[in-house]
């Protein structure tokens, strides 16, 4: 039987364009099975391209590559404090719970929320199925690991679980208090302005995430104490009525407890 092709098949390829070693390229595009190209032209046909720039493994579509690229940025969001741990204010920790010491993010994505949760000083493992994400992930926890600061006061990065949430916590050795989910959920008009470029690259790249309602029971079968959503102001809360609900700038986070 043919193994299911990913969704960023024929999409994504590596592009090597002479930083760092031509050998660690070539791994990524080995364990990503993806083509690697030292340059592109009109011929080529994937529109992503995952390449070693400035110190860091950035995420180019074609239209992009002479721009930045996007990255999992380590710093912190505006309106984020850079303090470690940050104050336990805002919405989201509200929605985390006072008594809350361990998280898992089940959905970590471009990790915002994953490094906002972690700076403020709970005990934080992620999860992400896609591989393209993990391994931008896995890049900028390792960034996230050579800051001085981080060095200063001893702390790791968090764990990185690449796979399918609803298998991994499923499998967990320690439950943690809270189960952290923001999977992607499609946009209110078909043109919508309101998704960012990271979040509208990934949905091209990935797809929506149709098996969210599987993710909320396995969460919450996982789970301690509560299962925390996060979602657009427009969608329906995942999993019904939810205990608590807290709203944030076009979004809320959704709070279910475990009864
Ligand atoms: C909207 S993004 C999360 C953004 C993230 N909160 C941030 O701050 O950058 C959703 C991510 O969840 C991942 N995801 C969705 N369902 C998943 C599952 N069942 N297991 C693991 N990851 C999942 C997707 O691959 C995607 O990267």
């Amino acid at each position: 039987m043919q193994a299911s092709l990913p969704p960023y098949h024929a999409k994504l390829a590596v592009l090597y364009q002479g930083y760092g070693e031509l050998s660690i390229a070539q791994q990524l595009a080995e364990k990503l099975n993806i083509p690697l190209y030292t340059s592109i032209d009109n011929k080529t046909t994937e529109d992503f391209f995952l390449s070693y720039r400035e110190g860091c493994l950035k995420l180019l579509d074609k239209g992009q590559l002479k721009k930045g690229g996007l990255v999992v940025n380590i710093k912190p969001r505006s309106g984020e404090q850079l303090s470690y741990p940050a104050p336990k204010q805002g919405a989201l920790a509200k929605a985390l719970g006072r008594k809350t010491k361990t998280v898992i993010d089940a959905t970590t994505g471009w990790g915002q929320d994953a490094l906002f949760i972690f700076r403020m000083g709970y005990q934080l493992q992620c999860i992400e199925r896609s591989p393209v994400m993990a391994v931008l992930l896995e890049d900028a926890f390792l960034r996230l690991r050579q800051c001085e600061w981080m060095q200063k006061l001893h702390l790791k990065s968090p764990l990185l679980k690449q796979g399918n949430a609803i298998n991994l916590l499923s499998q967990l050795n320690t439950a943690p208090d809270c189960i952290y989910l923001d999977p992607m959920f499609p946009p209110k008009r078909k043109k919508s302005a309101l998704a960012k470029k990271p979040m509208q690259v990934l949905q091209q790249l990935l797809g929506h995430d149709e098996d969210k309602e599987q993710l909320f029971i396995a969460a919450m079968t996982a789970t301690v104490k509560r299962v925390v959503v996060k979602s657009p102001d427009y969608a329906e809360p995942l999993g019904g009525k939810p205990d608590e609900s807290f709203k944030g700038k076009l979004l809320r986070y959704d709070v279910y407890l475990k009864h």
